[in-house]
């Protein structure tokens, strides 16, 4: 089981010495993608001009801008919640980006209340994200949003 507490010190102990989102979100892409196991691509997606915008991430190129309830990510932002796909070949609309995705968990970013972007964490195996991932990654998050500055 992956040690949520500690990649979120190691993020926030990071973050401490430069707030700035770029490096930020740079370095927890690689954190995340580097400690969980069995993942294909990791990374941000940030809400620019009306939809998401490819941010920071680990993994193969990925589809540049995708729309506000399109794909997993636009539809967690949309919805502005947490979704968590066993199997991605059975969400309609889902967008490949990596065909070697099954499943895929994308948590919604706040900023002063409102939707600011989204983390995006795929595996090529089918079911891999448990309540305990969707918990700790959470809770990551959270304290993501709580240190980063755009500024
Ligand atoms: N699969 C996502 C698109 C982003 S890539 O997985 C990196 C989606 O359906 O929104």
């Amino acid at each position: 089981m992956t040690d949520y507490k500690l990649l979120k010190n190691q993020m926030l102990s990071l973050a401490a010495d430069e707030p700035y989102f770029i490096p930020v979100l740079s370095n927890a892409s690689a954190l995340l993608f580097d400690a969980l196991e069995d993942l294909n691509w990791a990374g941000f997606y940030l809400m620019n001009k009306g939809s998401l915008l490819l941010g920071p991430f680990q993994g193969k190129v990925a589809c540049i801008r995708i729309p506000l309830g399109k794909g997993v990510c636009g539809t967690a932002a949309q919805k502005n919640e947490t979704l968590v796909v066993d199997n991605v070949h059975e969400f309609a609309g889902h967008i490949a980006c990596d065909g070697a995705s099954n499943s895929e968990i994308v948590i919604p970013i706040h900023k002063n209340g409102e939707i600011a972007g989204v983390l995006d964490i795929d595996s090529p195996k089918f079911s891999r994200f448990s309540a305990e991932d969707k918990a700790g990654l959470e809770e990551f998050v959270r304290a993501l949003e709580s240190v980063i500055t755009y500024e």
